[in-house]
């Protein structure tokens, strides 16, 4: 079963674009991130899944619900961060967090107090006096509190510190051990590469791929550095699999390795080896070629 399905899905303001032909596949129990630039429509998106917005044209399931029809059943389901949060100044964390408890029927206190302890929030404070990152904080307790099948989290790590993102991506992978889903939206690839199972990378409205993160490692391209102890015959290495911009110059060796490193090791193995230095691309180098390039470019690349 499919955590969140959409077909064609699309949304107009008026004349200005917000998604375009958005098909989405999440799939029950895993980490899914939703990637792309500001104004790429991650929040649009959401929203529609969210039904707190209505569809130009298209079609969300969510849960294997339809997302406008079943929104009352979805909505007991699935847990929502909004990108812009907004609580209630008045009230102190405690209260926020029993209210928003009880609009989902109650919760467990006992792991409410878990997370609270954990993400080191000072529940006692009112809204109103707290930093952006505490609010942020009752946003993620709120959210996780219920134990929800689906959270939906809309740029839950921007801002957060080192400590609380660390804490947050336990949580999350937590949830995933409980067969529990997770979209979570991002600009920024490093803050969710490690949490992430997939990726979907949206631009200027459009999903343009969707892949493993291990996948995007294979593609990843590794600069590579080898020390021989006398010198070696470039013959050797030029049609090792992988390999590109081979240079050698008497014992050294400098290329770039697509993929597995392998055969290039093995064919190292032949000579003596002094030393052995890489290089990675990092993902989000992957990332920006994707949000830089057209829509098809991608595809063209793979
Ligand atoms: N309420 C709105 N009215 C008009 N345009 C909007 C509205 N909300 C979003 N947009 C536009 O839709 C596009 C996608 O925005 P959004 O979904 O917020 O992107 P993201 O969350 O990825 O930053 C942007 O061009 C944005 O300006
Ligand atoms: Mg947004």
């Amino acid at each position: 079963m499919l955590a969140i399905r959409t077909e064609q899905l699309t949304k107009y303001y008026g004349k200005a674009r917000g998604i375009l032909d958005v098909d989405l596949e999440v799939r029950t129990g895993e980490i899914f991130g939703f990637l792309g630039p500001n104004g790429a429509g991650k929040s649009t998106t959401i929203r529609l899944l969210l039904d707190l917005i209505r569809p130009t044209s298209g079609h969300a399931e969510v849960l294997g619900l339809d997302a406008h029809r079943d929104r009352l059943a979805i909505d007991r389901r699935v847990a929502y961060l909004p990108g812009d949060l907004s609580l209630y100044g008045d009230l102190t964390g405690a209260q926020t967090l029993h209210y928003l408890g009880n609009l989902r029927g109650g919760v467990d206190t006992t792991y409410r107090d878990e997370l609270v302890r954990r993400l080191e929030l000072d529940p006692s404070s009112r809204i109103r006096s707290m930093s952006r990152g505490n609010r942020q904080k009752v946003g993620l307790v709120a959210a996780f509190q219920g134990r929800p099948e689906l959270l939906v989290l809309d740029e839950p790590t921007s801002g957060l510190d080192p400590f609380v993102q660390l804490e947050f991506e336990r949580l999350a992978d937590e949830a995933r051990r409980e067969g529990r889903t997770s979209f979570i939206s991002s600009h920024m690839l490093p803050e969710v590469e490690h949490l992430c199972d997939r990726v979907g990378i949206i631009r200027e409205g459009r999903l343009l791929a969707v892949e493993s993160i291990a996948t995007l490692k294979e593609r990843a391209l590794r600069r590579l550095e080898i020390e021989f102890a006398s010198p070696v015959p470039p013959d050797a290495f030029r049609d090792v699999p992988g390999v590109r911009d081979l240079r050698v110059d008497d014992a050294r060796l400098s290329c770039t390795v697509m993929g597995s490193l392998d055969a290039l090791v093995k064919a190292a193995a032949g000579f003596e080896v002094r030393g052995i230095r890489t290089q990675d691309t990092s993902l989000e180098e992957i990332f920006l070629a994707y949000y830089g390039a057209g829509p098809e470019a991608p595809h063209a690349a793979a």
